[in-house]
C-alpha cells in the first residue's frame, strides 16, 4: 500500500492513487514549449504573446475566455486585489484576470507539470510577478487564513471528492467581506455521464454535485450564496456553433487538443451529448464570507 502523508491540518491529502489518476488524466511533457510552438505555427512567429492570444490554448474549460471573464466579473474585482485561482490548470484564467482587472492572483494546481507551465507561460506574457504559480492541493491550502481578497475557481472540483474540505479552505483563506465565484460541472437529472470527460478519464477521479448541493455546501461551509447562474445553455450552445464551424471549414489549429491530444475528442463528443441529454450542467455561483 502506498503511505499517504496527513497534511498541515492533520487530514489526509487526496489519495495518492487519486493524485496519481488525476496526474495521469492532465499531465503532459514539455507544455509551455510545445503551445508556444502550436501558436507560432498557427499565428506567425511574430504572435504577441498576451492572455488572449494564448486562450485558445490555456483556457481549460467550456466557453473559453467568455465563460472567464463572465465569472471573473462576478467578484467585480479592482486593481491590486489579491486572487486564488484554485485548480488554476495552465494559469490562463489567472493571467487574464491579472491582465484584465489590475489583479495579482496566485494560481494554484495540483498537478507540478502544469505550474512549471504556467509559470513559463506568465513570463513569455510579461506577467512575472503579477501572476505566481503554487503546486498544491485545493483541500490544504499553503496559505494563511484571510491572505485574499477573492477566491475564484474555474471548473476544478469535479476533481474533488471531499467537497465539505474543498468550501472549507476556500473559505479559510478569503478575508471577511471576500468573494469566492465558483464555475463548475454538475450532475444533470438525467442520470451520469459516459467517460472519459474533459477533466477525467473515468468515473473514479470524477465528483459531481448535483446543482442543489451548491447552496448546501456553501452554507455549511459558512458562505453566503450571493447568486447561482445556469450556463448549462450558453453551454449547449457553444457546442453547437463549435459543430457548425467544424462542419464548414473543418477542425480549429488551436484548442485544448494542442495539450490533451486525441484522447480529448471522445471527451468533448461525450461532454456535448451529456449536456444535451440533461446528465451534465454548468453552474457559476458567487459567494460571499460574511463580515
Ligand atoms: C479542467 S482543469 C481547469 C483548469 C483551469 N481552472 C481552467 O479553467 O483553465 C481542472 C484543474 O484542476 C486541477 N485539480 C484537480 N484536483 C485538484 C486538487 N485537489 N487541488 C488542486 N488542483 C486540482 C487539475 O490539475 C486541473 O489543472
Amino acid at each position: 500500500m502506498r503511505h499517504n502523508p496527513p497534511c498541515r491540518s492533520g487530514r489526509r491529502n487526496p489519495a495518492m492513487a487519486d493524485v496519481a489518476s488525476i496526474s495521469r488524466h492532465y499531465a503532459r511533457g514539455d507544455i509551455a514549449a510545445g503551445l508556444l510552438a502550436a501558436l507560432r505555427e498557427a499565428e506567425g512567429a511574430e504572435v504577441p504573446l498576451t492572455p488572449w492570444t494564448l486562450a485558445p490554448l490555456d483556457q481549460f474549460h467550456g466557453r473559453g475566455l467568455d465563460a472567464t471573464a463572465e465569472l471573473a466579473g462576478l467578484l467585480a474585482p479592482r486593481d491590486g486585489d489579491h486572487i486564488l485561482d484554485i485548480g488554476a490548470g495552465l494559469g490562463g484564467p489567472a493571467r487574464w484576470i491579472a491582465a484584465q482587472h489590475g489583479c495579482e492572483v496566485t494560481a494554484l494546481d495540483l498537478i507540478a507539470e502544469y505550474c512549471a507551465a504556467a509559470d513559463t507561460l506568465t513570463a513569455a506574457c510579461g506577467l512575472t510577478g503579477r501572476v505566481r504559480a503554487v503546486p498544491g492541493s485545493a483541500t490544504d491550502l499553503p496559505f494563511a487564513d484571510a491572505s485574499f481578497d477573492h477566491v475564484f475557481s474555474q471548473n476544478a472540483i469535479m476533481n474533488i471528492a471531499d467537497k465539505p474540505r474543498f468550501y472549507a479552505e476556500a473559505f479559510r483563506v478569503l478575508r471577511p467581506g471576500g468573494a469566492f465565484a465558483l464555475a463548475q460541472i454538475t450532475l444533470g437529472p438525467a442520470g451520469p455521464p459516459d467517460y472519459p470527460q474533459p477533466w477525467a478519464s473515468d468515473s473514479a477521479t470524477s465528483f459531481l454535485d448535483p446543482p442543489e448541493a451548491i447552496a448546501r455546501h456553501a452554507r455549511e461551509a459558512g458562505f453566503t450564496l450571493v447568486a447561482l447562474h445556469d450556463t448549462t445553455a450558453a453551454c449547449i450552445a457553444a457546442q453547437e456553433e463549435a459543430r457548425r464551424r467544424i462542419a464548414a471549414s473543418g477542425p480549429p489549429r488551436l484548442g485544448m487538443h494542442v495539450l490533451m491530444g486525441a484522447s480529448l475528442i471522445p471527451a468533448m463528443r461525450n461532454n456535448a451529448r451529456a449536456m444535451a441529454e440533461g446528465r451534465l450542467g454548468a453552474f457559476d455561483c458567487l459567494l460571499r464570507k460574511p463580515l
